[in-house]
């Protein structure tokens, strides 16, 4: 028996490392050297929602309104969907691991349609990239909460395959929202998206992205979360993404309570041989801790068995600024 196999959302996986929704996967050539490195499935890039509407909107400033502009409407997004479905075909055609297809949206307007389109093209699985910035000053607490939930239904209307959810890490509590998710037929739940943020040029004074690769210390907030949630919510599956950029960091999710990892940021550091790497240093490491199978070490170090359960929930370095030395 493989010791690495693992199982997500209904799918098997032959081992926990997937990689996660980017540049990483937005080629067939590219998908296929991920399962040639080893990789248990892909997440292919995103289809934007928001990409869709602002180039639908772009051109409707352009030709003025009209019907002739809503036959351009529908042709960009049938245009930007069939690119996508060839990805889609094209991967699944390359490649014998799973293929999830993936879309980034923030309303359960008319593209849920589209996640019928990407079932019957042969998505293995659909992730709801659900992520957008609450700003408004008359914002309605617990209403972006509950445009998850809207979303997912409208989705799970449309299709048979399992329908995953990835969330933003921007939540007061995200418990309830997973809880809720998974009463509403989530398959699984990843934890968690990173967002693009924005910096100054101080000489330009000029806004630019910050920094768009992920730390390795992104993993303490996966592993907070994941360690609470999946002790709150023991039956469903989650899966960690942020800041696993080694074989060391793949261990602790599993055991923070993950069924696996969607890895980005390292593969873009170091590239396919990193898969090999961090999946010989998961297998060596249960081999000496005496793991035959991950189910005998997933989840053990969650929320459920600790004495102590504040260290998730501990906010402040009390012991640490007690102890350590200001120069
Ligand atoms: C360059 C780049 C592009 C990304 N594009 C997407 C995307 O299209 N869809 C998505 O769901 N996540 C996207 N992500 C987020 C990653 O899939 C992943 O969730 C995040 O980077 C955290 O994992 P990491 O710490 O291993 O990078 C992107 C991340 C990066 C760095």
């Amino acid at each position: 028996m493989n010791k690495l196999e693992t199982s997500f959302a209904g799918l098997k996986l032959k081992n926990p490392l997937i990689v996660s929704s980017s540049g990483l996967t937005n080629s067939v050539e590219r998908n296929k050297r991920w399962e040639e490195a080893g990789a248990a499935a892909v997440v292919l890039k995103s289809l934007f929602e928001e990409q869709i509407m602002m180039e639908s909107a772009r051109m409707q400033k352009s030709n003025g309104y009209g019907e002739e502009n809503e036959y351009l409407m529908t042709y960009y997004r049938g245009h930007c969907l069939n690119e996508y479905i060839e990805l889609l075909r094209g991967t699944k055609e390359q490649c014998s691991i799973p293929v999830i297809a993936s879309i980034n949206c923030y309303s359960d307007a008319e593209w849920t349609d589209f996640a019928h389109t990407l079932e019957e093209a042969g998505a293995d699985a659909i992730e709801l990239n659900i992520m957008a910035i609450q700003s408004e000053i008359d914002y309605d607490y617990g209403s972006f909460e509950q445009r998850h939930i809207d979303i997912l239904r409208k989705v799970k209307a449309v299709v048979d395959i399992p329908v995953i959810v990835k969330l933003g890490s921007r939540f007061t509590n995200c418990i309830p929202l997973i809880d809720q998710l998974y009463a509403n037929g989530v398959a699984a739940v990843v934890l968690f998206n990173r967002m693009a943020s924005p910096d100054i040029q101080i000489n330009t004074m000029t806004y630019t992205t910050g920094e768009v690769l992920g730390n390795p210390s992104d993993i303490s907030e996966v592993i907070r979360w994941i360690g609470l949630a999946s002790a709150r919510i023991p039956s469903l599956n989650l899966i960690a993404s942020g800041g696993v950029g080694d074989g060391a960091a793949l261990v602790k999710v599993i055991l923070a309570g993950a069924q696996a990892a969607e890895v980005c940021s390292t593969l873009y550091r170091h590239g396919a041989s990193q898969v090999q790497s961090m999946l010989y240093f998961m297998e060596s490491w249960m081999e000496e801790h005496g793991y035959e199978s991950i189910v005998q070490f997933k989840g053990r170090m969650n929320a459920t068995g600790m004495e102590d359960e504040t260290v998730f929930e501990r906010t402040q370095f009390f012991k640490y600024f007690s102890q350590k030395e200001p120069y």
